[in-house]
C-alpha cells in the first residue's frame, strides 16, 4: 500500500530557523519521512504577503531549504522545494480565491492578528487570502494529511471546505486532508519573556535560540535566561515559566522525562540545570550549522537538490492541474 502523502510548508522569512521551528516543525518532518510520502515546502509566496527586499527574500529562502535538509530531511525520500518554483501554486489559489466567499475569509483569526501590526487597511490583500494560498498547496499534492499546530486548524478546516466545494461543484478532484496533529512539543517560550512564544518576532534577539548561531552565544543566551528568585529546579508553568521552559527545552532535546530532570537536579541550583541545557543545545544545533554552512558554499549542490525537488513536485501538481483546468472549463 501506498504511504499516505503529507504537505507541510514553512516560510522564509528569517536568516535562521529557531529553536521553536526545530522542534514545533522541522523535526517532527523529519521523523514523518520515515512512515510518510513527505512533501515539504519553503512558502516564498507567501513570505511577501508583508513588506520584503528581494535580496533578503531570495537568501532566506536558500538558508531555509539548507537548514531542512541540515536537519535529516532525506533528499531521496522526501520531496523538498521551494513554492515559487513550482507556478501551479497560483493557479489553484486563484481558482479557489473564486471558491471562497467574503465573509468566510473574513473569518480568519490569523489575519486580524497578523494584519494588528499595521492596521487592517494598510494590510495587502495577499496577507487576507493568505489561508487560500495555503489551501492550494495542501490540495495541489492531493495530501492525505498535514502537519497543524493549533494556530492552524482554523485554515486546515477552510481547506476541507474549499476541497468538498470543488468535488461537489466540479466533481471529484480533491483528495479531503485530515490534519495530523503534532506532538506536543507545547509551545517553546522566549528566554526573555518565559510566558511569550519563542518567536523570529520576538522584541530581543537574547530570548530566541537560533539553530545558525554559534556555540558561544548559544550558551550565553541560556546562561542568561529569565528565571524567577527560587533556586528549586521543578516544573511550574505558573510560579516559574522561565525554569518550566527550561526543563521542556532540556527534555525534548534529550528524551529525558522532565520527572526524572526535576529528580536529578533536586538541590543543584540553577547553574549547573542551565549549562546542561546549554550543551544539548549546542550538541543538537552544531551538527546541522555545520551541513548548512556547507551547503550554502556550495550553489551548486543546493541548486541541484531544490531541483530534483521542484521537479517531483511538479509532476504531482501538474497532474492535478489538467483535471481543474478541465473542470473548470479553461
Ligand atoms: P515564528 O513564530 O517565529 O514566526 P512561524 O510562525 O513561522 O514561526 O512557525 C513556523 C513553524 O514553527 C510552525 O510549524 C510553528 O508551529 C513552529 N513554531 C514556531 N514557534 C514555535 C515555538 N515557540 N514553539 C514551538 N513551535 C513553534
Ligand atoms: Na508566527
Amino acid at each position: 500500500m501506498a504511504r499516505p502523502r503529507v504537505l507541510s510548508g514553512i516560510q522564509p522569512t528569517a536568516d535562521s530557523f529557531h529553536l521553536g521551528n526545530y522542534l514545533g516543525a522541522l523535526r517532527q518532518w523529519v521523523t514523518l519521512q520515515e512512515t510518510h510520502d513527505a512533501f515539504y515546502c519553503v512558502v516564498d509566496l507567501h513570505a511577501i504577503t508583508v513588506p520584503t527586499e528581494a535580496a533578503a527574500l531570495r537568501r532566506r529562502t536558500r538558508v531555509a531549504a539548507a537548514q531542512l535538509f541540515a536537519a535529516g530531511l532525506d533528499p531521496e525520500r522526501s520531496t523538498v522545494f521551494v513554492q515559487s518554483h513550482v507556478r501551479e501554486h497560483t493557479e489553484l489559489a486563484w481558482v479557489l480565491n473564486c471558491l471562497t466567499g467574503m465573509g468566510e475569509a473574513a473569518r480568519m483569526t490569523q489575519f486580524k492578528d497578523k494584519s494588528a501590526k499595521f492596521g487592517e487597511s494598510a494590510a495587502s490583500v495577499g496577507l487576507f487570502t493568505y489561508p487560500i494560498l495555503q489551501a492550494a498547496d495542501i490540495l495541489l499534492y492531493q495530501a492525505n494529511s498535514v502537519p497543524v499546530g493549533a494556530d492552524q486548524k482554523q485554515h486546515l478546516e477552510l481547506t476541507r471546505d474549499l476541497a468538498q466545494r470543488f468535488n461537489h461543484r466540479y466533481g471529484d478532484t480533491f483528495t479531503l486532508p485530515a490534519p495530523h496533529i503534532l506532538k506536543e512539543v507545547e509551545k517553546i517560550t522566549d528566554l526573555q519573556e518565559p510566558t511569550a512564544k519563542m518567536s523570529k518576532s520576538s522584541s530581543s534577539p537574547a530570548g530566541i535560540l537560533d539553530v545558525l548561531e554559534q556555540p558561544g552565544p548559544l550558551r550565553k543566551k541560556v546562561m542568561r535566561a529569565v528565571t524567577d528568585t527560587g533556586s528549586e529546579v521543578v516544573f511550574d508553568e505558573a510560579n516559574k515559566p522561565g525554569i518550566s521552559n527550561l526543563l521542556r527545552i532540556h527534555s525534548a532535546l534529550t528524551g529525558t522525562s522532565i520527572a526524572e530532570l526535576v529528580a536529578r537536579f533536586d538541590g543543584q541550583g540553577y547553574g549547573t540545570f542551565k549549562k546542561e541545557v546549554a550543551e544539548a543545545v549546542v550538541e543538537t544545533f552544531t551538527p546541522i550549522r555545520e551541513r548548512t554552512e556547507k551547503l550554502l558554499s556550495d550553489e551548486t549542490e543546493l541548486d541541484r537538490l531544490l531541483a530534483i525537488g521542484a521537479g517531483r513536485a511538479r509532476d504531482v501538481a501538474q497532474r492535478t492541474m489538467v483535471q481543474v483546468r478541465d473542470r473548470v472549463g479553461f
